[in-house]
């Protein structure tokens, strides 16, 4: 039985598509279970990873354990001590190609991300373990761009040649199964990149050709990034935090790492397949304006 913390997340659900398509036993941990929706086959229970003392429970007969930074937040020691009492044998964490970089720089620590943790808990768990490192994930376009995309057909954001080694969660997830399942990855931090380094502009052309919409990118400055995404309603130091990274890393190209091909077999999913795939949200999204 394999255990997935955030498993209705960008990278728990198709994660769990892709352990039920290599035959194991999947228990997916969700807050909401009424709503999950997931696939029969699923063993759906509710409780909120950030205590772990709740989902004891749910960890019996339980082989490995998928940990979201996210869910787990900052009892991710805790969750892992739980874990190894409980005979679980493998952790896979999910944590962020970034995580050895300076903290401030780390925009997800503001909403709670505890990516650095995780991977500090699975490898100092005394079990078998594997660190994902995924760069920014091409959904990002969601959360950040959703709602201008839905007003109209400009999107506003700062740093407009700032790239990104932008990677398909779909990828990610593909890859945590195999880390799950096979032994190959034990005692790794494979960092999952995309194909390419996709700039801002060219994130908004893709949209553009994938939804046929005549999308356009107007560069603003800091000041007003930085009033923008705390207008989102979110906090203001994350947004100072994402001025940050793409102030400290701007004119340097996202490195790409051919890991996804490698642990796949098969290239990885660029921005555009993303895009092409997710069309349908930024044209009906446009069409409630
Ligand atoms: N997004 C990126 O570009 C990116 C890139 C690299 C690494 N990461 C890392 O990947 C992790 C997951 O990030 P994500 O953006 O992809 O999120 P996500 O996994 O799509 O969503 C978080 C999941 O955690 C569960 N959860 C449980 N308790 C939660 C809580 N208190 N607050 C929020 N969610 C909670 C939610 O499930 P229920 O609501 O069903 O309980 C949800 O499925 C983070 O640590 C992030 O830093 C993200």
């Amino acid at each position: 039985m394999m255990l997935i913390t955030g498993a209705t997340g960008a990278v728990g659900r198709p994660l769990v598509d892709a352990l039920l398509a290599r035959g194991a036993k999947v228990r997916a941990l969700t807050r909401y279970p009424a709503s999950a929706g997931f696939p029969d086959g699923v063993e759906v229970v509710a409780g909120d990873p950030s205590r772990p003392e709740e989902i004891a429970p749910h960890l019996q007969d339980v082989r490995a354990v998928f940990l979201n930074a996210r869910a787990i937040g900052d009892a991710v020691g805790d969750f892992a001590e739980l874990a190894r009492r409980a005979g679980v044998r493998r952790l896979v964490a999910l944590a962020a190609y970034n995580v050895e970089h300076d903290l401030a720089l780390q925009p997800s620590r503001y909403v709670g991300d505890r990516n650095r943790e995780c991977e500090a808990a699975a490898e100092e768990s005394g079990l078998e373990w594997v660190s994902l490192r995924p760069d920014v994930y091409a959904n990002m376009a969601l959360p950040l761009w959703g709602a201008q995309l839905a007003r109209g057909d400009e999107v506003s954001w700062p740093f407009p040649d700032f790239t990104e080694a932008a990677i398909d969660p779909r990828d990610v997830a593909e890859v945590a199964a195999r880390a799950l399942t096979d032994d190959d990855l034990l005692g790794t931090k494979p960092v999952l990149t995309g194909p390419e380094a996709i700039s801002h502009t060219e994130m908004v052309t893709a949209l553009a050709e994938a939804t046929g919409r005549p999308l356009r990118y107007r560069a603003i400055g800091p000041v007003e990034a930085v009033a923008q995404i705390a207008a989102m309603g979110l906090p203001p130091e994350l947004a100072a935090s994402f001025i940050a990274r793409y102030a400290a890393f701007d004119g340097r190209p996202a490195t790409v790492t051919g890991e996804v091909e490698r642990l796949l077999g098969r290239p990885a999913r660029s921005y555009r397949d993303w895009a092409r795939d997710h069309a349908a949200f930024f044209t009906s999204v446009s069409q409630g304006q």
